[in-house]
């Protein structure tokens, strides 16, 4: 019997870092003291609890915030809001390629800035912005998915002051904050923005659940203003229930305990999958993620990943090759999520990805 397949090829945890019980309780005292609001349409900024929680979370006004129906919703209203067909977009490369998906579909122009191992490279940034209109740059600064790496502080600072000075927004795409292995994640760029040119994005998806569907935007209030306004003429509200249920969560305590659940198991996921490789594929560069999901593989020049995926399906474990998450290139790269699997998979995972690179090689070589 062929075994069975270990995924790394999701950004969603397995189900046994799922908070069930937790959510359970939430949702039964959501419906005790908050049923009226829970069962009834909303508007487009979402549930006012949770967004004054969010908004104390941030230091903000409630004004500056809006609950969404996951943060995906919330960037997919923002793209569509601020960028119109050919306008200039800066993406990173590699980048969330969902993100690059709503970008391609829209018609903007993407323009790729390169990450280094401490985050996207500025100064190509500033070269690619200079004197140029640019409407957005999408940055994801912590645990970024695909690449793993963190935004530095210093890189933060150069990028408010830039957007400030070009007149761009500055997407803060930052669902992976609180899944911090190591301390307290580094400044928002929310925080040191002074111009009102940073929208920053998040989420519940990795705190609670990727099903509960919560995020948010935080942002000038003219600007969340017109967002919700657009969020309301297109779904009414977003999904009450969950909101209420989330808001429930943030002010027990239970939040809390769940992140600090979750991350003391990808810890020990990262921990086992960085030992895997070192030892089964030593020719993989890579940068150690500080938190969140994701770690981005580069193999050695000449390696295929999307011919090494076929072997790596048929060994029994999957994978998302490096194209994916790029304008151009990536051949040789590949991203491994260690949230979907248990810390028992890891070494066997890896070792069939080092058995699948090994077969690839001799097929060529024959
Ligand atoms: C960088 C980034 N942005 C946005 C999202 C979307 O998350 P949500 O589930 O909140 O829609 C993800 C999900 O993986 C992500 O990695």
């Amino acid at each position: 019997m062929a075994p069975e397949t270990i995924s790394f090829a999701r950004g969603a945890p397995s189900a046994d870092i799922l908070p069930a019980e937790a959510v359970r309780e939430a949702a039964s005292r959501a419906l005790e003291s908050d049923w009226k609001r829970a069962l009834s349409y909303g508007t487009g900024r979402g549930h006012p609890g949770l967004g004054e929680w969010i908004a104390e979370l941030h230091g903000v006004e409630p004004e500056r915030v809006m609950v969404t129906n996951g943060s995906m919703e919330a960037a997919s209203l923002l793209f569509r809001h601020f960028v119109g067909s050919g306008d200039r977009v800066v993406v990173e490369q590699p980048s969330y390629d969902r993100t690059l998906l709503i970008l391609d579909r829209i018609g903007a122009q993407r323009v790729g800035v390169h990450l280094e191992s401490d985050g996207v490279d500025v100064e190509r940034l500033a070269e690619a912005t200079a004197g140029v209109d640019t409407v957005l740059a999408h940055v994801i600064p912590n645990f970024h998915n695909p690449a793993g790496c963190t935004l530095a502080q210093p890189k933060r600072e150069r990028l408010v002051a830039l957007a400030a000075e070009s007149g761009f927004y500055l997407f803060e795409d930052d669902p992976y904050r609180l899944i911090s292995f190591e301390g307290e994640a580094g400044k928002t760029m929310l925080e040191m923005d002074g111009a009102d040119r940073v929208i920053h994005a998040s989420s519940f998806s990795k705190t609670v659940s990727p099903g509960v569907r919560v995020g948010y935007l935080v942002g000038p209030p003219k600007e969340i203003a017109a967002l919700a306004k657009a969020a309301g003429e297109t779904f009414i509200s977003p999904n009450m229930l969950a909101e209420a249920i989330v808001w429930e969560l943030c002010t027990s305590g239970a939040l809390e305990e769940n992140i600090a659940k979750v991350n003391a198991a990808l810890r020990e996921r990262r921990d086992t999958l960085v030992a895997a490789l070192e030892e089964k594929i030593p020719e993989a560069e890579f940068v150690v993620p500080a938190g969140g999901y994701f770690l981005w593989l580069d193999l050695a020049e000449g390696v295929n990943t999307i011919e090494l995926l076929d072997a790596a399906k048929a060994e029994g474990v999957t994978f998302v090759a490096g194209p994916d998450f790029m304008l151009e290139g990536g051949s040789n790269s590949l991203r491994l999520s260690f949230a979907p699997v248990t810390t028992e998979e890891i070494p066997e995972g890896v070792d069939r990805i080092a058995r699948a690179l090994e077969s690839t090689r001799s097929r060529a070589a024959a």
